[in-house]
């Protein structure tokens, strides 16, 4: 659960100039009380009445030092000189010591850290994270948490805190004047303040909904966008714009609320409360001043003061609702950067300077008596016992749901086994470094994802430093090297979301050839050919032969036809290795290959 102390730390490594920044522009907020004071002391001298002492003995000492005889006039004289200093001669200087740059500077430099963070807790979560959580949303709560952070520290640094220690100020020179109307002033202040806060609580109640709200409608329109295809084809477009339309009119229904509640409800309030303290202020000063407990000047001085605080009420209880409005989205940001890593962040450093361990491996894979679940109550691979040589290449076939992809993304540490373990020539792959390990190995998805950018930058994602005639290599095996070179810009067109589409079948090819470049040790083909049509497919069949015996191959397949090469097929069968051998002999066993085989072959279950 994230707390009001994570919003701090988002600022971390400023602290120290946070405080110096404040503790300026709070000072700047104190010496805008010395006009309204030194005017209320010009008055005094101007009606005949007496100084007030401290500034009196000033007087008397540059007197003393300039033996000056108009008193009334050097005493003009330093007070214009003390309002020239605290208005015109600060001017050039507020912006530095009043902490204005730094108000500025501190959440940008920091939104600049949080963003890398943020992008390296997405880069290292785990690939089932990704599986429950809507991509829009995640985003989404990402930018708007750092926006919300970004905005309001210049309001509460700048402005929110800086502010409440100018009314603190105020209190303090009314005191001096008069301390039954600082009295009043007080209650009057605590009366408001609390008021507001039982507010802002609700607020930020009402706050989290909303927000909750707004993500939901966010997160469902940007799966339209994604689902376009699937919606046009269903013929649903009336129906997801009612369900947004709900939607939309709930959240409309908890913002006018929240607009009733903080502007209506506690702005009237307010308001009044104000005007009667006011008011009640302006009486007792006057009834003060017709007694002569204090002077004209005086009376001028706490007048002007204390309307400058009432006036400061209401701008100070915007920002606080401001900050109440984004607290609930800068909580969510927080509680997204404390989900735990996955397993696979341990051996992932993401710094620049990190090189990972290079590893060259023959290719012996073993899984020795694998057990895994998602969850604790259905086991997905059972005491999976199996040998790869160097070398060899091995197919997975069995039902859908049979658990061969989940085979491979232990195999890739995704996740890590329940029981036993995965060993790579001999040594298990939980003591790899994990980035220079799966650095040696390299997949070919059903889906191939494409960036946004040259054919070429697509295909060298994993090895940039691929020379051209690598690259030109792989694209032959691969077979797409025909397709590049039909088009007129060759492996400089762009593809991707600003550029050309590829088709499935180019899409997987080049996700193949991508693979090859690597040149890894294990290359696992998980339904690759499955998007491909007949003629296609069987190049790529071509291309798996040639590739066969030069690295250790898993291919899993539907298509018996892409493994019957295979040195060796392994049948699963509800996360249980059910029957092992090559084509022909998984044929005599009569077994479930058999009768997939016939069903392949013939249409007919044996
Ligand atoms: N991220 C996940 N969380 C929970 N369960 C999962 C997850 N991924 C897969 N499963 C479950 O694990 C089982 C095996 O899935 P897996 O993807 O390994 O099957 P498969 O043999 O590759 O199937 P297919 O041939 O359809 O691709 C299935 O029952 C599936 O529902
Ligand atoms: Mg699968």
């Amino acid at each position: 659960m994230a707390t009001f102390r994570d919003i701090l730390n988002y600022y971390r490594p400023y602290h120290l100039l946070s405080i110096v920044s404040i503790i300026g522009a709070s000072i700047f907020e104190i010496l805008d009380l010395v006009v309204p004071y030194a005017i209320g002391q010009i008055l005094n001298i101007l009606s005949g009445q007496d100084l007030d002492k401290p500034l009196q003995n000033l007087v008397d000492g540059i007197a003393a030092l300039t033996q000056s005889q108009d008193e009334r006039f050097l005493s003009l004289a330093v007070l214009l000189v003390i309002i020239f200093l605290v208005t015109v001669a600060r001017a050039p200087f507020q912006p530095w010591i009043g902490g204005w740059w730094y108000h500025w500077a501190i959440p940008l430099k920091a939104r600049r850290n949080q963003s890398e963070k943020a992008l390296e807790k997405i880069l290292t979560l785990p690939l089932d994270f990704y599986d429950e959580h809507n991509p829009g949303r995640i985003a989404g709560r990402v930018t708007k948490g750092i926006a919300n952070h970004t905005w309001t520290y210049p309001e509460v640094a700048g402005q929110l805190i800086p502010k409440l220690v100018r009314v603190l100020g105020i209190f303090v020179v009314i005191w001096f004047i008069e301390w039954r109307i600082a009295i009043l002033f007080l209650v009057s202040f605590v009366l408001i303040l609390s008021f507001s806060i039982k507010h802002l609580k609700q607020l930020i109640f009402h706050e989290e909904r909303l927000d909750r709200y707004q993500e939901n409608t966010e997160s469902r329109t940007s799966e339209i966008v994604t689902n376009i295809k699937t919606v046009k084809a269903f013929a649903t477009e009336a129906v997801e714009l009612e369900r947004q339309r709900q939607r939309l009119n709930r959240e409309l229904k908890v913002i006018l609320y929240r607009l009733h509640l903080g502007y209506i409800k506690l702005g009237t309030w307010q308001k009044t409360v104000i005007d009667v303290c006011v008011f009640s202020l302006l009486s007792l000063t006057l009834f003060a001043t017709v007694q002569g407990k204090i002077s004209l000047g005086h009376f001028v001085t706490t007048l002007t003061v204390s309307t400058m605080a009432y006036s400061e009420m209401e701008p100070l209880n915007d920002l606080a609702e401001l900050f109440a409005r984004r607290y609930a989205s800068m909580q969510r940001f927080h509680e997204f950067m404390e989900q735990p890593a996955g397993k696979d962040a341990a051996g992932i450093v993401l710094t620049p300077t990190h090189r990972a361990t290079s590893y060259q491996f023959t290719g012996k894979v073993e899984f020795n008596h694998v057990g895994f679940s998602y969850d604790a109550r259905y086991p997905v691979l059972k005491d999976i016992q199996l040998l790869i040589e160097p070398y060899q290449t091995v197919a997975l076939v069995g039902r859908s749901g049979s658990g061969k992809s989940t085979l491979v993304k232990l195999l890739f540490r995704y996740f890590e086994p329940n029981q036993g373990h995965i060993l790579i020539d001999g040594v298990d792959i939980r003591n790899l470094d994990i980035t220079g390990y799966r650095q040696r190995l390299a997949i070919v998805h059903q889906e191939v994802d494409v960036f946004n950018g040259t054919l070429l930058d697509n295909i060298t994602y994993g090895n940039r430093k691929a020379s051209f005639e690598k690259v030109e290599e792989a694209c032959r095996i691969a077979r797409v090297d025909e397709m590049i070179e039909q088009l007129p810009q060759g492996y400089y067109t762009v593809v991707g979301e600003r550029g050309m589409r590829l088709s499935g079948g180019q899409r997987q090819r080049l996700g193949i050839a991508r693979a090859l470049l690597v040149e890894p040790d294990v290359l696992v083909f998980d339904e690759a050919t499955s998007s491909l049509d007949y003629e296609s497919e069987r190049s790529i069949q071509l291309a798996m032969q040639s590739i066969q015996g030069t690295r250790t191959t898993i291919i899993i397949a539907h298509r018996l036809s892409t493994v019957r090469d295979a040195d060796k097929i392994v049948v699963l069968d509800q996360g249980r290795i059910a029957e092992v051998g090559n084509h022909a002999e998984l044929l005599c066993q009569k077994g479930i290959y058999r009768r997939l085989h016939a069903l392949q072959e013939t249409g007919e279950l044996l």
